[in-house]
């Protein structure tokens, strides 16, 4: 009796215990012939990382990951490492074993190069850094380690690079979609050709290079290591070893760095006082042009902020005349006179870059003086050029190019000299080295200064009669925005017809064009009687033709004669958003899935005038009339005749001038005068409303009905947010990504500043995975706007008392 009571209450025991080791193998250890069922995990000593079976994304594959434990989403955001990435589970069936000879294998089969050693009593062990390594357990020494075949995601205290020893190559590889982590366009690599540097590959085609490590402290071609952070980055080069790794130790912070399926790669920071992501991009690659490898040729120098971006080194000439306005797209350049090795005639010239030219090439010398290096260079005819620099492991070295130079960059402040061979005849002009050195400089200030100055004719005119500025549009690679003729201007227009006139833009009226080859262009007039106008039209001159990315409007040239001064654009087809939005017929054009791209296309160029461009710029009038359409209905924002630029430790700007357009305008800018990033956030995330709805966003009327941003919160409040889906795309819609986008418009609403998010999280919600956490958007202050009566800018303009919005809720679901 006794004994069955005692034997049923062990076997209860047993099954109890059965079903608690079914769910969950809490500990951080496998040991041989133990199964890791799916369902189970491994958890880290300090909880940080947990293994075990997931699916990624939509997907209803099973794979086996590492991911944080502690975050909120962490099996599905924030996957660090998977194992099978190319062999899937179909079954929730599977299990993870650790053989009794060392090796992992997932239902039987080894997924990774396991070490070839035998082990004689292995334990697989899941580290607090998110290593999960297999080792001897009296032992302190890896056998394997999951380190060593990193997938997307570099973890603080791995390694990318390699160790020579082994031949072991640690790269990053993209994934190809979020719900599909096998490999993917990209691989961020590093290569040891020439001098060591990270490469980015698509296939086989370089997509951009870090550089070499220079000075000690970072890849040459990154302006700064771009985290704030107290992270520790390095870059080790010997004979047994090459890689790139930074470092958390010492600090609290949770930080990765990922390629992410663009191609980007980005540093993760996690904010516990926001739970949210901070992300750093640590290259500029594909944010700008002038980022892509070797964007302008062999010899050819590239700079993001004047346009044409691509013009050719001096005693350089472009290999190919290409038409103008598209003459920058496969761009490369040749000498004038070629070089003359025998007769020992060659020479240097001195020119400042951003960063070295492609290394992969060339030759490291170590250790010797310039005078050396110049001597080594003329010596050997294949020399192209020289530069000193301090490379990692090898010091103050030197290095020779014996191919053509590529990937050339200029920058605001430019600090890497390279002593370019050119033929005497073509060093002739400039006599002295020194002077050649301020020559090139010369010619690059004269193109931002030319930019300023062409709504100063005087100063125009006088350089006007310089070689350096080209009065033919056709221009030939030459240094400046295209001067273009007033005859050809009325040809264009057919006299600035009345019927060409495509609308009225922030100072005056904007016509289409046709040049006499075909190539179509906008044209804005500045009327002669605006004075508010030459002020916008200087504006205008100065940031837009710095600014370069594929979200803003490009300007292409400009012409001035007598009053007359004209800017001339590429020309939009499609016209602007709010002629579509809020067009009865034409929005029937605007699917969910064109409409979202709009929303991603405005994002990015937001975030480059904020956060990536050289001027930091305040947009201040952004509204659906000054978003462009191009023929793919890629969004670019135009009209910088209000933008202000704000220095590196500005962060707000105070005006007695309120100009900009109720409706989009933020409170604490309409009220107060004050400006900021945010203030164009708020106006982003009206627009947001916007194209969802497919309303305008009224302000000052007195049906609050009308009233987006309430409607809005209210439908949101309410759980019905879907209500405010314009009815034409209802049925193409993906609810998911329409929630998520109302709520961050709503985030960009609100009243704080603080609250609202900064573009680079924007970007960053909206590229998230349909089911990444989101903040929720505080109450918007409604109250305090509409029982307020003031006159910022206009006395017609009075906010109606708004009173019959109730809002009971503190946070909107
Ligand atoms: C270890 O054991 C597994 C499963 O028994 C086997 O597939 C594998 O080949 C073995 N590896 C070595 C190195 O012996
Ligand atoms: C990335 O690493 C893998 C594994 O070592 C290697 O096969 C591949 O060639 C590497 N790719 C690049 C671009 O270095
Ligand atoms: C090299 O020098 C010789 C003799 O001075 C001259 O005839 C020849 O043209 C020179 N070659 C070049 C390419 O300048």
């Amino acid at each position: 009796m006794i004994i069955s009571k005692v034997m049923a209450q062990f076997v209860t025991l047993l099954i109890f215990l059965l079903l608690i080791f079914r769910y969950s193998i809490a500990a951080d250890t496998l040991i041989p012939n133990q199964l890791l069922r799916d369902g189970q995990t491994l958890v880290s000593a300090k909880e940080t990382f947990a293994l075990g079976f997931f699916s990624p994304g939509r997907s209803k594959n099973r794979y086996v990951g590492i991911w944080y434990n502690k975050l909120p989403g962490g099996q599905t955001t924030t996957v660090v490492w998977v194992a099978n990435r190319s062999s899937p589970l179909s079954g929730t069936n599977g299990s993870l074993e650790l053989n009794g000879n060392g090796t992992l294998t997932i239902n039987s089969m080894v997924f990774l190069p396991m070490s070839s050693v035998t082990l004689d009593n292995p334990v697989a062990l899941l580290l607090d850094d998110g290593n999960f390594v297999i080792r001897e357990a009296n032992s302190s020494e890896f056998a394997w380690q999951s380190f060593d075949y990193p997938t997307d995601t570099l973890l603080s205290g791995m390694k990318l690079g390699w160790d020579l020893r082994t031949g072991l190559n640690r790269n990053l590889t993209s994934w190809r979609s979020k719900d599909d982590p096998s490999p993917g366009s990209y691989v961020l690599s590093i290569d040891l050709e020439g001098i060591s540097q990270a490469n980015l590959w698509s296939g086989s085609t370089k997509k951009w290079r870090s550089g070499p490590w220079t000075d000690g402290v970072k890849f040459s071609n990154l302006e700064e290591m771009p985290l704030p952070y107290n992270l520790r980055f390095g870059f080790v080069d010997n004979k047994d070893e090459v890689y790139y790794m930074y470092n958390t130790t010492g600090t609290k912070l949770v930080c990765r760095m990922l390629l992410d399926q663009s191609g980007m790669t980005k540093h993760f920071v996690w904010i516990e006082s926001t739970g949210m992501w901070n992300i750093n991009l640590f290259m500029n690659y594909p944010v700008n042009q002038c980022q892509e490898y070797s964007r302008c040729g062999s010899y050819g120098v590239c700079a993001i902020d004047v346009w044409p971006i691509c013009r050719c080194l001096q005693g350089f000439k472009p290999k190919s005349p290409q038409e103008w306005p598209i003459m920058d797209v496969s761009f490369s350049c040749e000498r004038l006179t070629a070089l003359d090795c025998k007769n020992r005639s060659d020479g240097f010239m001195t020119v400042t870059l951003a960063s070295l030219p492609e290394t992969s090439n060339a030759i490291l010398y170590p250790n010797i003086s310039q005078n050396e290096c110049r001597g080594r260079c003329l010596k050997n005819c294949m020399c192209t050029g020289y530069a000193t620099a301090n490379i990692s492991g090898a010091g103050n070295g030197c290095i020779i190019w014996v191919t053509e130079l590529i990937d050339l960059r200029m920058s605001s402040h430019p600090t890497q000299d390279i002593f370019v061979r050119l033929a005497a005849a073509d060093l002739a002009p400039m006599s002295n080295k020194s002077s050649k050195k301020n020559q090139f400089k010369s010619v690059v200030l004269i193109i931002v200064f030319s930019m300023v100055a062409l709504i100063i004719p005087l100063i125009y005119s006088s350089w006007g009669k310089k070689k350096m500025i080209h009065k033919d549009i056709r221009g030939n690679g030459e240094f400046e925005l295209a001067q273009l003729q007033w005859s050809t201007l009325m040809e264009a227009t057919y006299n600035f017809a009345k019927t060409n006139i495509l609308g009225k833009g922030g100072f005056g009226l904007v016509y289409k064009g046709k040049l006499a080859d075909g190539h179509e262009i906008a044209i804005k007039r500045l009327s002669k009687n605006s004075t508010q106008g030459i002020d916008e039209f200087e504006n205008e001159v100065t940031f837009i033709a710095k600014l370069q990315h594929r979200n803003l409007v490009r300007l292409l040239g400009y012409c001035i004669k007598g009053d007359e001064k004209i800017l001339v654009y590429e020309y939009m087809p499609n016209g602007s958003l709010d002629a579509f939005l809020f067009d009865n017929e034409k929005k029937d054009h605007l699917d969910w899935q064109t409409r979202f791209h709009i929303i991603e296309g405005i994002a990015r160029g937001l975030l480059y005038l904020h956060q990536d461009s050289r001027l930091r710029i305040i947009h201040r009038d952004l509204k659906a009339s000054n978003i462009l359409l191009n023929i793919e209905m890629n969004p670019k924002i135009s009209d910088f005749g209000l933008a202000r630029n704000f220095g590196d430790h500005e962060t707000m700007i105070r005006t007695r001038k309120v100009i900009g357009t109720y409706g989009y305008m933020a409170l604490e800018y309409a009220l107060d005068g004050v400006f900021s990033m945010k203030s164009d956030v708020f106006s982003f995330g009206v627009l947001i409303l916007e194209i969802i709805s497919g309303q305008r966003n009224r302000v000052f009327l007195s049906n609050p009905h009308l009233y987006l941003l309430g409607k809005a919160w209210r439908l949101c409040n309410d759980g019905k947010v879907l209500d405010l889906l314009d009815p034409l795309i209802r049925n193409s819609f993906s609810a998911t990504q329409v929630m998520r986008c109302i709520n961050i418009g709503l985030l960009c609403v609100q009243e704080k500043l603080e609250d609202r998010p900064i573009m680079s999280s924007v970007v960053i919600m909206l590229a998230a995975n349909d089911d990444a956490p989101l903040l929720q958007p505080k109450e918007l202050g409604f109250k305090a706007i509409f029982s307020t009566k003031h006159d910022a800018a206009s006395n017609q303009n009075e906010l109606h008392s708004f009173n019959d919005i109730t809002i009971t809720e503190q946070t909107c679901r």
